[in-house]
């Protein structure tokens, strides 16, 4: 068997709101990789969501997920629809169907870059002397702590509601050596964020983190307090490498970290487990722009160029897509997120391929 020559397999789940409309844009752009540089693609949908409680009533249906088994990687939109955010009284959420999948795929490591592009410096809510450098990644804890841990509920009086926040030396170490690997590829310092001055599951991630950081003396190991950092993180941005962080406290510091450039509509991210990885864009489902063709479709193409090279280990083709997407943007042809851009979602995706094909 050829095992170069075997074609790679991609669970394509688009999800709600603009979710198709994106991912039709990096599957385009996919297929140029195909056509540029000879490799060959099997892309096969999925349900999920909103869109996969309507048709089934589960938003992370058995066929999905034996799709997602069936995947060398899947490529992910969106997820959420107001339809069910307004409805406090809803059995079923979109959400629980994201959190479902990334436990059941064992999915630990949320890798979130967040990178400055000098040519929107002006993007940005802060000032552009702050901005400029930036590049740092967020490597956040995805499948424990408070969001899984047990007991979580309401006593029977509904008067007393708990949710429980654990962690296993195992759970911090697999993505200790996540960061570790980052920081090694990049500026080799770690920023582990807790709460060790008041929660116990944080002193057990310092205790593991500096284990492991003996054995590490080439990274630079920092630790600080979540509250502090999210000051830090909007006045010297540009001192982080990469953070490691748990689940919730991720969640968070990642949705700040996305502001800082201004370009949420450029960030992709990679969830990892040891068996399946997915990729997706950072925003959400943006309802209001649903089917309009007006959503930045760069953040999932850069998805797929994150896909490409975890994944497959592909750097050339990731770097070839991330220059197309630069090129549009130094031409100016975005949309109206990125300085009042006027192009369409699908223009966008056409120029990043006309781009790629022609490089
Ligand atoms: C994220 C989202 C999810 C999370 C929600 C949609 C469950 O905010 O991916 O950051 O909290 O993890
Ligand atoms: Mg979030």
């Amino acid at each position: 068997m050829n095992l170069i020559n075997m074609n790679k397999k991609i669970a394509i789940l688009s999800g709600d709101g603009i979710g198709p409309e994106i991912v039709r844009e990096a599957v385009k752009v996919l297929k140029a990789v195909e056509e540029k540089f000879g490799h060959q693609f099997e892309y096969k949908e999925g349900l999920i969501g909103a869109a996969a409680i309507d048709a089934t009533g589960n938003p992370y249906p058995d066929d999905t997920h034996e799709l997602c088994v069936w995947s060398d990687a899947i490529l992910f939109g969106a997820i959420g629809d107001p339809k069910y955010d307004n409805d406090p009284s809803a059995k079923v959420r979109p959400e629980q169907g994201l959190l479902a999948m990334r436990k059941a795929l064992g999915l630990y490591a949320n890798i979130r870059p967040v990178k400055s592009y000098d040519s929107l410096l002006d993007a940005s809510p802060l000032k552009p002397e702050i901005v400029k450098g930036v590049d740092f990644v967020v490597v956040r804890e995805l499948i424990s702590g408070i969001y899984f841990g047990k007991p979580r509920g309401r006593s029977e009086d509904g008067k007393h509601a708990f949710d429980t926040c654990e962690y296993t030396a195992d759970e911090i170490l697999r993505i200790t050596e996540k960061a570790f690997q980052y920081a090694k590829n990049r500026k080799k310092k770690v920023t582990l964020l807790d709460k060790a001055n008041v929660l116990a599951t944080s002193r057990l991630w310092r205790e593991v983190v500096g284990e492991y950081a003996k054995q590490h003396p080439d990274v630079e190991v920092e630790m600080a307090f979540i509250d502090a950092a999210a000051m830090q993180i909007i006045q010297r941005p540009s001192q982080y490498d990469v953070i490691l962080t748990e689940n919730m406290f991720g969640d968070i510091i990642s949705d700040e970290a996305s502001v800082i450039t201004g370009t949420l509509g450029l960030l992709p991210s990679a969830s990892i487990g040891d068996q399946a990885a997915l990729y997706e864009p950072i925003h959400g489902s943006y309802p209001q722009a649903k089917g309009k063709n007006i959503a930045n479709p760069m953040a999932t193409i850069l998805s797929a160029a994150m896909l490409l090279e975890y994944s497959f280990g592909w750097i050339k083709e990731a770097r070839a897509i991330e220059a197309a997407v630069e090129k549009a943007l130094e031409d100016g042809i975005v949309t109206e997120d990125i300085n009042q851009g006027t192009y369409s979602t699908s223009q966008v995706g056409d120029a990043v391929v006309a781009n790629l094909l022609a490089s």
